[in-house]
């Protein structure tokens, strides 16, 4: 899987974007280290807050099927569904991938023409709230890590 398919994949992802109320349409293409491929379109909601981005459908699709490890993933979107540059992932999105995702993640942002823009995602999210700085403090990781093995 090339970085340019992937984007073609999440191109294709976009076309199933449930967008009626702000008319721009996402779609996203999650890379596994396992190989697969797993897409997500944004899911938009009559009372706005329930929405979910394109990214964390994908991420959260791949999740729930036992998905662990990824390597990259590919982003498009656009007023209607007319890509005419980049559409970087969203602070939230950003978020959820710094859950899962090292900080040498790629994130190929397709421009629409077939070229895309490639960032780490440690460039995207510099100084990232992870699990990491979570499990730090003894008495909260303690009882993380108490959960886990239980
Ligand atoms: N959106 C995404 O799907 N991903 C992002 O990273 C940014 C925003 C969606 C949410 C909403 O449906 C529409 O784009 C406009 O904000």
């Amino acid at each position: 899987m090339t970085p340019k398919e992937l984007v073609q994949q999440a191109m294709e992802a976009m076309q199933l974007a449930y967008a009626p109320y702000s008319g721009y349409k996402v779609g996203a293409a999650l890379l596994t280290s396992s190989g697969r491929v797993y897409r997500g379109c944004n899911i938009e909601n009559a009372a706005f807050g329930p929405s979910n981005c394109a990214e964390r459908t994908a991420i959260f699709k791949a999740v729930s099927e036992g998905e662990r490890a990824f390597d990259a993933i590919a982003v498009v979107g656009g007023k209607d569904g007319v890509v005419t540059g980049v559409f970087p992932p969203c602070g939230v999105c950003r978020q959820v991938m710094q859950e899962f995702c090292g900080p040498d993640f790629r994130i190929y942002m397709g421009r629409g023409d077939g070229s895309f823009e490639s960032v780490r995602l440690d460039e995207l999210l510099p100084y990232g709230f992870s699990a990491e700085q979570y499990m730090k403090d003894p008495a909260v990781g303690g009882t993380a890590e108490k959960e886990e093995s239980q």
